[in-house]
């Protein structure tokens, strides 16, 4: 089988038992860690996700030819920094959301100081993690360096910041967008495929061939959201919809409309297929998970 032909087999089924058990033990009590505290951060990481960024980890070190054990830390770690991104887009100063993952939000459960406070020691427990058992060990360092890039004001951090500053601003550009895609969301998936990557000592055309790859998931996954948010229902999103134009967020469908935006997507996704050539068949899980992103809308 060729990277680029899809495969009936759930490639990301196999994985979510493996994420799951690392997630649960990734927060053990520990002295001087508040339990309210441990909760809270328990309560964000553990709620059911789809685990895509986790999963990209392990598969990018499998398309690489190593093994996802090894790329479990990193996983683990990538989830915890997209976790501490959702507690705090929800906040009331941020998103202003009530549901998430299909549950009340971190800060109707608990309270906006403790989830505040949660993800800031998510963000800050990922690269501990990374730090700590990331193999080989030689690589560690530029791991933390790629995670901390990617979660930090250049990238993350940043595109939420101007994801918040373009709410009902007038005259905007797709290439402004643009901008505020790929670093609010695009950055992690880049990520967790360069996580992935490194574990699995890749060359520089694998490593290439994934940040192609991951520049147009990335992308499209956020184009996808937003249309979602456009269309979907909350029971299925387990989270509401339609507050993208309740809070007058500039998104791809409000820019360009439904259908060019879906069109869009696609194209994306081609894109990223395409760019898996290079892997043969280690890459199929990457190339059922582009099939899968578009298979949302
Ligand atoms: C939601 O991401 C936040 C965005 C970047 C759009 P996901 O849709 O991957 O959220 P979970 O992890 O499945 O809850
Ligand atoms: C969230 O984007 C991006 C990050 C959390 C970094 P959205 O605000 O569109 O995500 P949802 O729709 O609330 O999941
Ligand atoms: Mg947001
Ligand atoms: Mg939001
Ligand atoms: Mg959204």
């Amino acid at each position: 089988m060729s990277a680029t032909e899809t495969p009936d087999r759930d490639a990301l089924a196999d994985f979510l038992p493996l994420i799951a058990a690392a997630l649960d033990n990734a927060l053990p009590a520990a002295e001087g860690c508040p339990p309210r505290l441990r909760s809270a951060m328990r309560y964000a990481l553990l709620a059911p996700g789809k685990r895509l960024r986790p999963a990209l980890v392990m598969m990018a070190a499998e398309a690489c030819g190593g093994a996802v054990a090894e790329a479990m830390p990193a996983a683990v770690a990538v989830e915890m920094v997209h976790a501490y991104s959702l507690i705090h887009d929800d906040l009331p100063a941020m998103d202003d959301d009530a549901l998430r993952r299909g549950r009340p939000t971190c800060h109707i459960q608990y309270d906006e100081a403790t989830a505040i406070l949660a993800g800031d020691a998510l963000l800050t427990k990922a690269f501990e993690t990374l730090a700590k058992h990331f193999q080989p060990r030689s690589e560690a360092a530029a791991a933390v360096a790629l995670l901390a890039t990617a979660a930090g004001d250049t990238a993350l951090v940043g595109g939420q910041m101007d994801d918040l500053a373009a709410e009902n601003a007038p005259d905007h550009t797709l290439s402004q967008l643009q901008a505020i895609h790929r670093r609010k969301t695009g950055a992690l998936f880049n990520a967790a495929l360069q996580l992935g990557a490194l574990s699995a000592a890749a060359t520089p055309a694998q490593r290439a061939a994934l940040e192609a790859y991951g520049d147009a998931l990335g992308l499209a996954f956020q184009v996808i959201d937003d249309l979602l948010d456009h269309t979907g229902a909350a029971e299925k999103l387990g989270k509401q919809a339609g507050r993208d134009v309740q809070r007058g967020k500039l998104t791809y469908p409000a820019l360009m409309g439904e259908a060019a935006a879906r069109e869009h997507a696609d194209q994306l996704i081609h894109q990223a297929v395409e760019a898996l050539g290079l892997f043969g068949s280690p890459a199929w899980r990457l190339n059922w998970l582009a099939q899968y992103v578009l298979q949302r809308i």
